[in-house]
């Protein structure tokens, strides 16, 4: 069995700072990918956390807006002009500030009646390997909306899926593993103390991505700030800890 993958951990004084971190990285990964490439397909997180970091995103100049295709991670079985609405959030905080054209912004049809339907319907529109991933985790170590015992966290085969959850609305859309393993970048976003037993866990605990489904991103890059990083051991925190803080 391949030893699990040492998580990069870069550490923030706050929210604030963590957000910042993050527009510049997606900023950073947009314009390389772009210039190697020609796109950059970016599948956004929901929640709350990412918000502000999709708002500083929108006010920054070094970003080659006309070549991205936005993609979403979940969404919830609700209108797209819900406040529960995933895609709302982003619209709000991100597409309206920078008139990204329709044709780039590729939205889970949570509304359907179908939402079996509607997985088979985005993984027909995904793209084999996303080039960056923003993930968020839940106090119980979900991630996306793959949720801790749920059959769709051990999927192999489905790239998107339709689950039921703990956290309301409980109906929702979802990429599966097979998808986040294909991209070529994670950024998973954390923050707060009632986070901080869990990112432990998820990040030096013995691997169990059933119960802590954030785990299927271990090699991702954990941008985090001191109140989600209190339980984690100096190994993964301190300077030089990994080549994110030497860079
Ligand atoms: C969702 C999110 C979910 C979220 C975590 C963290 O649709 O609910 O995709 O996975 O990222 O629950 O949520 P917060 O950022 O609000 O803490």
């Amino acid at each position: 069995m391949s030893a699990a993958p040492t998580p990069r951990v870069v550490v923030q004084n706050d929210a604030g700072e963590v957000a910042d971190e993050t527009a510049r990285r997606i900023a950073e990964a947009a314009r390389a990918r772009v210039r190697a490439s020609g796109r950059f397909t970016i599948a956004l997180a929901g929640g709350t956390t990412p918000k502000r970091a999709y708002e500083l995103l929108a006010e920054r100049p070094d970003v080659p807006w006309g070549a991205i295709d936005f993609y979403f991670g979940d969404e919830r079985a609700v209108p797209h002009d819900d406040p529960d609405s995933n895609y709302r959030m982003a619209r709000e905080s991100l597409f309206d500030r920078q008139s990204i054209e329709e044709g780039r912004i590729f939205r889970m049809r949570g509304e359907l009646t179908d939402l079996d339907a509607a997985a088979s319907e985005y993984e027909a529109v995904l793209p084999q390997s996303l080039d960056f991933v923003l993930l968020g985790m839940g106090e119980d170590g979900h991630t996306a909306s793959l949720f801790p015992g749920s059959a769709a966290v051990l999927e192999e085969e489905r790239r998107v899926l339709a689950v039921v959850g703990p956290k309301p609305p409980p109906r929702r859309l979802t990429l599966a593993p097979p998808a986040l393993r294909a991209a070529r970048e994670i950024v998973v976003l954390v923050t707060g103390s009632a986070k901080a037993a869990v990112l432990a866990r998820a990040l030096t605990g013995p691997i169990d991505v059933h119960a802590l489904p954030v785990q299927i991103a271990l090699g991702a890059t954990f941008i985090v700030d001191h109140a989600a990083a209190a339980d984690l051991p100096a190994r993964l925190t301190s300077p030089g800890s990994s080549e994110e803080n030497r860079s």
